[in-house]
């Protein structure tokens, strides 16, 4: 166990906000700074966490109930924490996290209508009380974000939900920002990239001082 824990950082957002490229800037800044990280993704991070993606992404016959859906979710963030993010923190390096469990109260709740008290005995049984210590937002309006995702090829079984799916969505993503402004800041993606890169290492650089 090192002295210090790691940091937990998760970047947020709808499809097609610039998640990936954003990941990157967040990354090289940490390099440049000589910080120790994982970078990983949700669901995902892990072999067996990566399976339950494809089956969560992939489009099949038989319709995906919501809460197999959620309980999908959640059982590959259990191994996602157990086997990558837990070791890394305690080993005294940050996580780097595309989504976590706000991507459930946006997606799942927001988008399909879950009951949110559900999802938040889910998030305490599985996390405890492992929450990320910073949260990026990408905000970006939904018909935009999605005809950057529909321009990157086949749409996934949860990119093919309706424009309005996804207004609910970035709702969500808007609402838990503002009930947790400490955690959690918002960035317009719709400005130029360069703009966004500013916007973002400030946000970063600001939300960091709070640990230093
Ligand atoms: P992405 O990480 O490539 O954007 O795709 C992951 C998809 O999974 C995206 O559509 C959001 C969705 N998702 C949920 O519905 N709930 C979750 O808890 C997470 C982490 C992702």
């Amino acid at each position: 166990m090192a002295d210090k824990r790691g940091l937990f950082l998760t970047l947020e957002g709808a499809e097609g906000v610039g998640k990936s490229t954003n990941i990157g800037f967040i990354t090289a800044h940490l390099e440049e700074n000589g910080i120790e990280y994982i970078l990983s993704r949700e669901p995902g991070g892990t072999l067996i966490a990566e399976e339950i993606r494809e089956l969560l992404l992939a489009v099949h016959d038989e319709p995906m109930s919501e809460l197999s859906e959620l309980l999908l979710v959640f059982a590959a963030r259990a191994q996602h924490i157990e086997a990558q993010i837990e070791p890394a923190l305690a080993a005294g390096k940050w996580v780097v996290c595309d989504r976590f469990t706000d991507a459930t109260f946006a997606y799942q709740g927001y988008g399909r209508g879950l009951s949110l008290e559900k999802i938040e005995q889910l998030q305490t049984m599985v996390q405890g009380t492992l929450r990320p210590d910073l949260t990026i937002i990408l905000d970006l309006d939904p018909s935009v974000g999605m005809e950057r995702a529909s321009n990157r090829g086949e749409l996934d079984r949860i990119e093919q939900e309706q424009q309005s799916f996804f207004h609910r969505v970035r709702q969500g993503y808007l609402d838990i920002a503002k009930a947790e402004p400490e955690r959690c800041l918002v960035i317009d993606a719709s400005k130029p990239l360069e703009q966004v890169k500013l916007d973002l290492l400030k946000a970063l650089k600001q939300g960091l001082a709070k640990f230093a």
